[in-house]
């Protein structure tokens, strides 16, 4: 971390899923997006939100990302099997929060089963289960803004797409001419892959899977929060023919991250045998984290 960029470690949310949350309202159907456009309005409607909004773009700079790519990259923090970083995770939530009754697993268990429902197959059942994992990021000790949140390209202009756009103005690559161009770093159609996003619990999931599952499975992870994109159409620029083609599964992924949660809460000790019977279908016993 360089001198210029102290960690901040404020936790302006209550809990992660006050993000998911309010993303799940921000694309309620027949929900005005206009309220979310008008930044005062909506900065003064959710001052935790906007807060850690804040946090989030002036934190996530190419430097930041860059250094968070090295240190989990190298997934040295030891092996676990997939229920093991769900149990882990699990411990994230607070019960005394009548607001967040629902625990991490049933989160993950109601995203799967809405897609085992509707006969998808069976890897993106497993990807349901999955795409949340990252946040034991949290457990590791990273302030929630390097957690949750919109994700978005580092190292080029910011899309006007990318709610709570005002606060780029005091992300220090604001300042770095080079950065703040359509393509920045970046080549036109370049593809996603060599396009480094905000560090957050998506880009860590995928690193932790990708050798397991199929590639459609790797845009779920990696992309599930990039909304300027799979929402908004932002970012076409830097994205391949087959990304374009791939994130047809990111858009098909997202209405079950986002409208599940109403759903009946799941029996975990019922629904074991299906998901050990799935994760040994693909994955071995442990996995480097
Ligand atoms: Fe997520
Ligand atoms: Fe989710």
């Amino acid at each position: 971390m360089s001198a210029t960029q102290p960690l901040n470690q404020e936790q302006p949310l209550k809990h992660v899923e006050e993000w998911d949350d309010y993303v799940a309202g921000r694309y309620q159907e027949g929900r005005e997006q206009k309220e979310f456009r008008n930044f005062e309005s909506a900065a003064e409607a959710n001052p935790g939100i906007a807060r850690f909004y804040r946090l989030n773009h002036t934190g996530q700079t190419v430097d930041f990302v860059l250094e968070k790519e090295k240190q989990y990259g190298a997934l040295a923090r030891g092996k676990h099997s997939l229920w093991e970083a769900a149990d882990y995770l699990n411990t994230l939530v607070d019960d005394s929060d009548p607001d967040t009754d629902l625990s991490q697993i049933e989160h993950l268990l109601q995203t799967s089963e809405a897609i085992r429902k509707d006969g998808h197959p069976r890897w993106m059942v497993l990807a349901g289960f999955l795409h949340d994992l990252g946040k034991v990021l949290c457990l590791y000790g990273e302030p929630q803004w390097a957690v949750v949140g919109d994700t978005f390209p580092v190292g080029c202009a910011w899309s006007d797409q990318i709610v709570f756009h005002d606060y780029f103005a005091e992300n220090p690559d604001a300042k770095v001419p080079e950065y703040q161009t359509l393509y920045g770093m970046y080549e036109p159609h370049c593809g996603l892959d060599k396009v480094h996003m905000s560090w957050g619990h998506d880009e860590y999931i995928y690193r932790v899977a990708r050798n397991y599952l199929p590639e459609p499975a790797h845009y779920m992870l990696r992309y599930h929060s990039f909304y300027p994109a799979h929402r908004h159409g932002a970012y076409r620029h830097l994205m391949s023919p087959h990304d374009e083609e791939m994130f047809a599964w990111v858009e098909k992924f997202n209405p079950y991250d986002l409208y599940s949660k109403g759903s009946a809460k799941p029996n975990l000790k019922e629904l074991r045998p299906y998901y050990e019977d799935l994760m040994a279908e693909f994955f071995p016993s442990e996995i480097d984290w």
